[in-house]
């Protein structure tokens, strides 16, 4: 089982399906009559984005970004290459950036300077894990937060150590001995 490898469950899987409802509402509430996009980041964040948008009963589109920040399996190089653009015109469409967690904030910087090139007419940021930091790289603000985590690294449900763990259903912190 690949929850052996967990040292503890921080989010079990129906606390994470109960934020992402708690989520829904809000974003439902705040994009009635607008012309929502959502935008998942590759790799991590969509399955964050597959569930999201399956919550959202309003007309919205979905699109895909690709950005990779080359690291040595834990800590962010500070490097984003972006790998993939939008494919969907985002011009006077209000988007809103779905990301698995804001960390250095490298990325999402990177992502949200590539989409105002696009001239939406809004954008903002969903994160579903807010990791608290003492020294940011970048401050962005975050519209929508499921959860704050201690400055540990976490696997599952999208994010991952080495291409693994994406498919764990829920959030936990990995053993030591699995990332030495
Ligand atoms: P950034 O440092 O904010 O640019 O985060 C870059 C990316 O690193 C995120 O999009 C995640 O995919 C990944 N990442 C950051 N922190 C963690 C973690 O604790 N576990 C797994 N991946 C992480
Ligand atoms: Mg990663």
């Amino acid at each position: 089982m690949m929850t052996n490898d967990l040292e503890y469950v921080l989010f079990p899987e129906d606390k994470i399906e109960q934020r992402i409802a708690e989520l829904s509402s809000e974003i439902v509430r705040d994009y009635q009559g607008k012309n929502l996009v959502l935008v998942g980041i590759l790799k991590g964040g969509i399955i964050f984005l597959s569930d999201l948008t399956r919550r959202i009963p309003i007309p919205h589109s979905y699109d895909i970004v690709g950005a990779s920040s080359y690291g040595d399996g834990i800590t962010s190089s500070g490097h984003v290459i972006i790998t993939k653009d939008v494919e969907i015109p985002l011009k006077d469409r209000d988007v809103l950036l779905i990301e698995d967690i804001y960390d250095t904030g490298t990325t999402l910087k990177v992502v949200k300077d590539l989409l105002l090139v696009h001239g939406p007419r809004s954008l903002e940021i969903c994160a579903l894990l807010w990791k608290e930091k003492k020294n940011r790289r970048y401050d962005i603000p975050i519209r929508y937060i499921g959860f704050s985590v201690p400055d540990v690294f976490v696997v599952g449900y999208g994010l991952d150590y080495n291409e693994k763990y994406r498919n764990l259903r829920c959030i936990g912190v990995l053993k030591k001995e699995f990332y030495s």
